[in-house]
Parts: structure tokens; C-alpha cells; sequence
């Protein structure tokens, strides 16, 4: 993975010095709170109900032991013991204090981490497949591109002060593991006939107020030219936004305003005077930041079989293990959604335990998913049952990945200041009603998302059943969305009707899930059923 070099060091030092005076002057009374906002925002500091918050990067969402090993410090030094994996491959820490703020920022740039950019008007963490450098079915590691991209937009002072936040995905697999097109830009990797690596680009996508989904503006785009399109892609976007209108900011709806051709036709416009810049990297440059990402040193002649004979090992291979490219090896996921548990919530001590257990069976490579769990990348199929073991001690081998337990939730009213209804209870209730193993397999993958208020943290949108919280005269209420999926599909759930209380909607999820096993052919997922069938026949059941 990739390491700082002396420059990146001294810059991610030099920040962290450049805040503790900030929050010095801050605590002496020599800066107000508006004045310090802005600057906090900048180290990825929010003022949450409670408490301060802070959200750090993990680019791409590929972390080794060391820095976990830092993250569980920080978690049990500094918060209360626990950190929060979020959906854009970040962890949060929601109980900071404001003057211990800056030891952490110097605790985690000791280790080449930071929280710059992880808010505020800027590119946001790039992220990237989850199984980047694994994945059976990849073109190649995106993790190079993800990691250049970064290097040349992080301070870049055209992107400094976007009008608004600005986020990247970057894939290379044909199935879509990092909701692609729910990004502002999102690069594919693919091959043209030639054989030659460039990407599908996509541009407009976001959640929130206005969700929309990415149209794709390029069928190809050959890869050396990706910083001169990214650079016509903002310039377009910087120019034109709507600066005077906060909801209004984002690409996505300047995408949408000026319609998908013309965006098109502006951004091949500033594309050709990129390139007569020639502002693009040398292949040197890209080859000296892929060399950080040389697949580690595989053994050949392994064993592909796997010993089954503990049918709760079996089960666990089943639904939480996937293929990997290197004969002999395997893709390890970790849940982090306990039925009753917070979803992507863990203590410091499981992050010691998935440190020590990434080096001892994973060439110390840890990855962070958009659905809050974790994976272990690279683990040699003879290791999974010590692997499963250790796991199943801590309380981490839950089976459920993709199953109806495997919530993805946001902090909600407990603990954001934005939100208009509770989020973690919900998803707690909802995993505890379908907490039978039987009965999650069998209804097979169905992903729900859940989110506080109507900027989807939670991803409701893109659920194949989503949850919005919303504030209907002062109380807690919960609209119910069916159909959107994150993945290679991707769609945009619509509401159903009226909204519940929070017993309420536990039960319109439980009416829809039935509802969905007395109308599925075989072998029909969730989603499959509700595109075929349509929105009526759950209506139907949900409201009656
Ligand atoms: C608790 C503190 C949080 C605050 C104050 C916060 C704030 C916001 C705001 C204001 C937006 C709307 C931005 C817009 O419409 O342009 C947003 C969107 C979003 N946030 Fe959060 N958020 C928080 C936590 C989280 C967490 C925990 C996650 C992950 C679980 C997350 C992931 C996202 C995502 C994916 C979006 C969707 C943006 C898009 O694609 O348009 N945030 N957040
Ligand atoms: S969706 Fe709303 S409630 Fe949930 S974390 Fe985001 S801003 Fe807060």
C-alpha cells in the first residue's frame, strides 16, 4: 500500500501543527466560533449533539495493522472506546474533545493518516472497490489511479473551495462493490479493443435532497488523460454552480440543469485545453505510485479446498467469503452488524484483534466497505478456520453479509445534530426481528439502509428497501422506500406512502419482506421481484 513520502509527511505534519494553534486561539478566545468553524471543518472536526465529532480518512479504504492498532488507541484514549465505520470508507469518533483534537491529529499523521479534506467544499476521501487488489473479477488494482487522484487534488488550490463537497469512486470490476454511480464523478476501468487500460467516466451523481444517478459522459477515456478530464470536469462544475443557492451547488445539479449533453460538450471543450496544458503525469509518476501496490508475494501450489466439516465454519465460508484472483487464497469479510449491535460500530479491543489477525493471515492489509464492515483481503484458504475461530472469540463472525441484518445506518438523532429521527434503534429493531438464521438466508440479499434525514448518510436511496427519517410535527417519523440498489444495477428507491412510528416501520419492513416471499420465482432476489411485480402489490401489503 501506499507510503508518505518525505514531502506528504511534512505536509500532514505541517497541518497538524497549523490546527493545534488554530484550536489554541480557539480556546484562549482570540478566534469566535464562526471563525473557527471553517478551519475545523477543514481537519474533518463537526460540532455534533453532544460532542465534537471527527472523521477521518481512509483512503480508498485500504488500512494496515498499524494504523488500526492507532485507531483502537484513539478510540479507547480519546473517545469511549469504540470508532464508527461510515459509508464513504471513513471512521468517525463521536465523543472528541475539542483540546485533545489536534494529539489526535499528531497520533494519526504518525502513522500517514489524517482527517484533511473529510469535510467542507473539497474532494472528498476517493473510494474505491473494497476488494481492489483481490478481486477475482477486476481488470487491474484501481488503487493507483484512486491514489494519484488523491495526490493531485489534496491542497490543490483550484479545489480548495469548490462550491460544494466533491466525490470520487474508482473502480475495475465489472460488478459494482462502491455505488459508483452515486457519485459526483466515478471512473470504471476497462479495456478498449487495442487491449489498452482507460475509463468509463461518469459524472452528476449524489444522494441527499436531490438524489440523482450518474449519466456516464465517456465511453473511454484513455488513462493518461484522466487529471486533464478530471480538471475540465471541475472547471465546468466551479464555473457555473450555483453558488447562491446551498442546495443547489452540487454537479449533480448543474449536470441535471444543463442537461447531460451539454455538460458533455462543455467539459470535451475544457478536456482539449487540459490537454494542449499538458497538465496530465508522466507514466514515471504513475509508475512510481503503482510500485506501492505490487500484489504481495503469493505462495504458489496451494490448496483450493477448504474442510467443511464444522457446519458453522461452513456457513460462515458460504456467505462471508468470496473468490479471489490468487489460486489458494480467499476474500474475508468481516461484519460489523451484530443483531443488536450499532451498524459499523467496533470496540478498540475487536480492532486489535483484526490488526493481529490482517498480519498473521492477510499481508497486513486491512479494507473498509461503503457498508460499514471490514475485509481481509488476502487469506489463504487453509487459514480461514484459525481465522473463523479468532473471529467467532471476539464476536465478530456474524453471518449476514448482503443478508437483511447487514444494515447500513447512520448516527441519526443520537447523535447528529442534523437529523430529524432516530436511526440506530430502528436498524437495532429491524435486525432483532430478523435475527433467525434461517429465515435471513432464506429470503436471501436484501439490503437496507437507513438514514436520520434527507441528506442519506444512511444511503436510503439507493436501498432495495430504504428508511428515511423524517420530523412530522416534532415527532419521529419513517418514510418507506423499495427498489434502489448501490450496485451494477443501481436505481433510486421510491417511497411508498405515508410514513410509521418506529414500531410502525419495523412492521411495514416485515409486511414487505413477506409480501416479497409469496410473490418471488425462484431464484429471485428481493430487487428482482420488485422490478418484475412493481411498486402496487407491496402497497398493498404494507398498507392494506
Ligand atoms: C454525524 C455527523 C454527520 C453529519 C453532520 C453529516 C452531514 C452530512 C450532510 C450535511 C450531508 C448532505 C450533503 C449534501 O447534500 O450535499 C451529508 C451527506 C452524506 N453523508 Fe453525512 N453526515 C454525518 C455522518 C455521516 C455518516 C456516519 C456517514 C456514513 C454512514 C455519512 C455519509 C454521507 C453520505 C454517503 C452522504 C450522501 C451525500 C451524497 O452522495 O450526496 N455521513 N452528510
Ligand atoms: S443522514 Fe442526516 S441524520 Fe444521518 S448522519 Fe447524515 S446528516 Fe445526520
Amino acid at each position: 500500500m501506499y507510503q508518505y513520502d518525505q514531502y506528504d509527511q511534512a505536509m500532514v505534519d505541517a497541518r497538524v501543527e497549523e490546527f493545534r494553534d488554530q484550536v489554541r486561539r480557539r480556546l484562549a478566545g482570540d478566534i469566535n466560533d464562526d471563525q473557527f468553524k471553517p478551519l475545523r471543518l477543514k481537519n474533518g472536526l463537526y460540532l455534533q449533539l453532544h460532542a465534537y465529532m471527527l472523521r477521518v480518512a481512509i483512503p480508498y479504504g485500504t488500512f494496515n495493522s498499524r494504523q488500526m492498532r492507532k485507531l483502537a488507541h484513539i478510540a479507547r484514549t480519546y473517545d469511549r472506546g469504540y470508532g464508527h465505520f461510515t459509508t464513504r470508507q471513513n471512521i468517525q469518533y463521536n465523543w472528541i474533545k475539542l483540546e485533545e483534537a489536534p494529539d489526535i491529529l499528531a497520533e494519526l499523521a504518525s502513522v500517514e493518516m489524517h482527517a484533511i479534506q473529510t469535510s467542507g467544499e473539497s474532494i472528498r476521501n476517493i473510494s474505491a472497490d473494497q476488494y481492489a487488489g483481490a478481486a477475482a473479477d477486476e481488470i487491474c488494482d484501481p488503487r493507483p489511479w484512486a491514489e494519484l487522484i488523491r495526490q493531485a487534488t489534496t491542497f490543490h488550490p483550484e479545489f480548495s473551495y469548490l462550491p460544494r463537497k466533491f466525490k470520487i469512486a474508482v473502480i475495475s470490476a465489472a460488478e459494482d462493490r462502491a455505488a459508483l454511480r452515486w457519485h459526483d464523478c466515478a471512473l470504471r476501468i476497462v479495456r478498449n479493443e487495442a487491449g489498452e487500460e482507460g475509463f468509463e467516466v461518469y459524472a452528476g451523481g449524489g444522494m441527499g435532497r436531490t438524489p440523482f444517478i450518474a449519466y456516464k459522459i465517456r465511453d473511454f477515456l484513455p488513462a493518461a488523460q484522466i487529471f486533464s478530464y478530471l480538471q475540465a470536469i471541475l472547471r465546468v462544475w466551479n464555473l457555473h454552480a450555483r453558488r447562491d443557492n446551498i442546495h443547489k451547488q452540487r454537479m449533480k445539479i448543474l449536470v441535471h440543469e444543463l442537461g447531460e449533453e451539454e455538460f458533455r460538450r462543455q467539459v470535451e471543450e475544457e478536456f482539449q485545453t487540459f490537454l494542449a496544458l499538458g497538465t496530465d503525469f508522466p507514466q514515471a509518476e504513475y509508475d512510481r505510485i503503482a510500485a506501492y501496490f505490487t500484489p504481495p508475494p503469493f505462495e504458489a501450489g496451494l490448496s483450493d479446498d477448504i474442510d467443511r466439516s464444522d457446519p458453522d465454519f461452513a456457513l460462515w465460508v458460504d456467505r462471508q467469503v468470496v473468490a479471489h484472483k490468487a489460486p489458494g487464497y480467499a476474500i474475508a469479510n468481516i461484519s460489523l452488524k451484530p443483531v443488536g449491535g450499532i451498524p459499523g460500530d467496533i470496540s478498540a479491543e475487536q480492532m486489535e484483534l483484526v490488526a493481529d489477525l490482517a498480519e498473521r493471515y492477510s499481508f497486513d492489509e486491512i479494507r473498509a466497505t461503503h457498508a460499514q464492515n471490514l475485509v481481509l483481503p488476502h487469506v489463504r484458504k487453509a487459514d480461514l478456520y484459525a481465522l473463523w475461530q479468532a473471529l467467532d472469540a471476539a464476536g465478530l463472525a456474524n453471518v449476514n453479509l448482503d443478508l437483511v441484518t447487514d444494515i447500513i445506518a447512520c448516527p441519526g438523532l443520537d447523535y447528529c445534530t442534523l437529523a430529524n429521527a432516530r436511526s440506530i434503534p430502528v436498524a437495532q429493531k429491524i435486525a432483532e426481528r430478523f435475527a433467525n438464521m434461517e429465515r435471513q438466508l432464506d429470503i436471501g440479499e436484501l439490503k437496507i439502509k437507513i438514514s436520520g434525514c434527507i441528506n442519506a448518510c444512511g444511503h436510503h436511496h439507493a436501498g432495495q428497501i430504504g428508511i428515511l427519517g423524517v420530523d412530522r410535527k416534532g415527532t419521529e417519523n419513517y418514510q418507506l422506500l423499495l427498489g434502489g440498489s448501490g450496485a451494477e444495477d443501481t436505481s433510486q428507491a421510491k417511497i411508498t406512502g405515508p410514513g410509521f412510528d418506529e414500531a410502525g416501520i419495523v412492521d411495514a419492513v416485515e409486511r414487505t419482506v413477506e409480501r416479497y416471499r409469496e410473490l418471488r420465482e425462484p431464484g429471485e432476489r428481493f430487487l428482482d421481484t420488485y422490478r418484475r411485480v412493481g411498486l402496487d402489490p407491496f402497497k398493498e401489503a404494507i398498507y392494506g
